[in-house]
């Protein structure tokens, strides 16, 4: 453990998720515009060696936990070397990836053997049709193979992301608590967030406590366990399911008080909170030959920034914000 890691506020950030591409092969309603999306230009994109030097780095200072996000992960050409050399660092538990599932299904041995051990994988809605209107594209299919090909390869859990949107998918809530039924999937219901380009709206927001009401209408024994103030999920269980269900709860209750994350984008970037200071480049210094000395302050100085919380879900509305696509698929952050 490193004093770089720690910030003004005694949390501890052993958690880096890590941004590979600003590209997406879905336009998601709730994270892209429809199109003109603007790209960072390749040559400023970090190559394998350089993600590899930084998270070398976090890991080295404490950081035991690496996300691979977007834009989406599995498009980038290097995705299995990335996957061994970081899931080979010293120190690092988990290597965890966040997807879109639609061309997991036959990377997915390969990125195993390559130490790749936990996915979140995201599906809103569970009919084909809605799925082509809130992603712009087609594969729902490919989806569901992909599920289904992570818990054919022992995945435990796998985590199937929904993000609820008023009037679009907020009908599907049961459907959706029925996959954990007989397998070991935990579905995250997710709270809509304003993001640049996402029109946000708080009438599509639908509150945590209204979703879990609806779970309880219609299951016996649903139990919250008890969770690490790190965790970002509520968690519950439902009497006689393999699964588990759980409710990222942003908006309505957020949980900054225990965050312990950083985000490295995909230009190289460091983000210390999806809603701001403003974001430091690693890559410049990098590129000009800082040595690990000079990185280390940089990213101290840039840790020792990050507010207590965000502003709250009014604030953030306004607040202007790369997309989420851009963090996971590239987007921003809570
Ligand atoms: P786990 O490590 O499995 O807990 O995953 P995660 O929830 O951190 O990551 P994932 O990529 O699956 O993101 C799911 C949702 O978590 C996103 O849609 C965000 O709503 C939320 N999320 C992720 N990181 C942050 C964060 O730093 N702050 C806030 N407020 N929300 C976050
Ligand atoms: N609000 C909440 N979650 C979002 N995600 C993308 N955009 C938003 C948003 N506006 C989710 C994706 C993915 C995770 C990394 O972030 O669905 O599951
Ligand atoms: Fe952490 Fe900032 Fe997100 Fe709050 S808003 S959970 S402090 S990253």
């Amino acid at each position: 453990e490193s004093d770089m890691l720690v910030d003004s506020f005694g949390r501890f950030h052993n958690y880096l998720r890590i941004s590979l591409t600003e590209r997406c092969n879905l336009r998601c309603q709730y994270c892209m515009p429809a199109d003109g999306v603007e790209l960072t230009p390749s040559p400023q994109i970090l190559t394998s060696a350089e993600i590899f030097r930084l998270a070398e780095l976090f890991v080295s200072s404490g950081v035991d936990k690496i996300r691979l996000t977007g834009g989406e992960p599995t498009i980038r050409k290097d995705i299995e070397e990335i996957c061994l050399q970081l899931s080979g660092l010293k120190g690092l538990k988990t290597l965890a990836m966040s997807t879109n599932g639609l061309v997991l299904a036959k990377k997915l041995q390969k990125l195993k053997e390559c130490g790749l051990g936990a996915l979140n994988i995201s599906l809103d809605t569970l009919v084909p049709a809605k799925f082509e209107f809130m992603t712009r594209r087609k594969g729902h299919e490919r989806v569901i193979e992909s599920i289904n090909a992570a818990l054919e390869y022992g995945f435990n859990p796998v985590k199937v992301n929904c993000v609820v949107m008023r009037g679009i998918n907020d009908d599907e809530i049961y459907d959706f608590a029925e996959l954990t039924r007989a397998k070991p999937i935990n579905v995250r219901f997710i709270e809509f967030m304003p993001f640049d380009g996402n029109v946000w709206n708080i009438k599509k927001l639908v509150p945590y406590a209204e979703i879990l009401d609806k779970v309880k209408q219609r299951y016996e024994g649903v139990t919250r366990l008890s969770d690490r103030l790190t965790d970002t999920a509520k968690n519950f269980t439902i009497d006689g399911h393999q699964g588990t269900i759980s409710f990222i709860t942003s908006m309505t209750e957020h949980f900054c008080a225990g965050c312990n994350r950083l985000r490295l984008m995909a230009d190289g970037n460091l983000k210390v909170c999806l809603f701001g200071p403003a974001e430091v480049s690693l890559r410049d210094p990098l590129r000009a030959g800082v040595d690990e000395v000079g990185l280390k302050e940089i990213i101290g100085n840039a840790i020792k920034r990050k507010k207590a919380a965000h502003a709250g879900m009014f604030d953030l509305a306004k607040t202007a914000n790369r997309p989420m696509g851009f963090i996971h698929f590239g987007f921003s952050e809570v």
